[in-house]
């Protein structure tokens, strides 16, 4: 089974409020369709979410009434989104089916206290493909916060251990260095997790054009003491996607999940 997390900065415009890049989108439902693996799909928020979670402050947890408009407006948000992705899919005969984070999942002070495994069990059992999606949620210490999509990637790649992770982002991978600033960036073909800790400790300077690296760069770390690999690939080239689904060589990043 593989886990894919399509990043909001792939599939969305982020720069432009609730602007869906279908093609993008299509491209890489194509791929997957046709690559033909069990996967569980999660999508991030990009311009749909992103822009009223912050208006709104909905991370930090409750502090006035009006927030509870934009957590029902930021809610709203990505649930549009999670239908267009839907509808890509399920134009290119992946049978797609949404899981709502919000109703699923609650967290305290950000840290994952439930998740209902079973509903993803199920949907897979009967031969579906689920798809889940950063969202906002409950948070026993908060109220409410937000549940990113990678978190997700780290929780159900804990519970389902899947063959590979892979994170379908908008550059090639991870570089040696940040590439829009420095020409002698190099993309690495593959890192092992103590290679990763190296990077982490300027993991701002990295690539990934949303600034969410440094998060990024820790989610893979947990992933990668599970012992599971994680992909890194540009989602505007989806050959890529397909080429890693059925096990060949192409442009990526891999990190090796730690085997001791
Ligand atoms: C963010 O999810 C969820 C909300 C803002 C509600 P992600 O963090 O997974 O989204 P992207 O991939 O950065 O857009």
């Amino acid at each position: 089974m593989y886990l894919i997390k399509l990043g909001g900065s792939v599939i969305t415009d982020k720069k432009k409020e609730c602007t869906f890049k279908k093609q993008v989108m299509d491209n890489l439902a194509k791929s997957i369709n046709k690559a033909n693996k069990q996967t569980i799909l999660i999508h991030g928020a990009g311009s749909f979410g992103h822009i009223p979670a912050k208006k709104y402050k909905l991370n930090a947890g409750y502090n006035k009434q009006e927030q509870l408009h934009g957590f029902s407006v930021t809610h709203e948000m990505v649930q549009r989104l999670n239908s267009l992705v839907l509808k890509s899919l399920q134009d290119n005969n992946i049978p797609a089916v949404s899981i709502s984070p919000h109703s699923i999942v609650k967290l305290n002070d950000h840290k994952l206290v439930s998740m209902s495994y079973d509903v993803f069990e199920e949907y897979l059992k009967n031969k579906f493909t689920p798809v889940t999606f950063g969202d906002v949620v409950l948070d026993k210490k908060l109220s409410f916060s937000i549940c990113s999509g990678d978190l997700l990637s780290m929780v159900l790649a804990k519970h389902f251990k899947p063959e590979k992770v892979v994170f379908v982002i908008d550059e090639d991978g991870i570089y040696s260095s940040n590439p829009k600033t420095d020409k002698n960036a190099k993309l690495l073909k593959s890192i092992t997790l103590a290679e990763l800790k190296g990077l982490s400790t300027s993991a701002d300077a990295h690539a990934d054009v949303t600034g969410g690296m440094g998060g990024k760069i820790e989610t893979i770390e947990n992933i990668s003491k599970l012992g599971i690999d994680t992909v890194l690939l540009n989602g505007n080239k989806p050959d890529r996607l397909y080429k890693v689904l059925i096990g060949e060589d192409t442009k990526s990043t891999i990190v090796y999940g730690d085997k001791k």
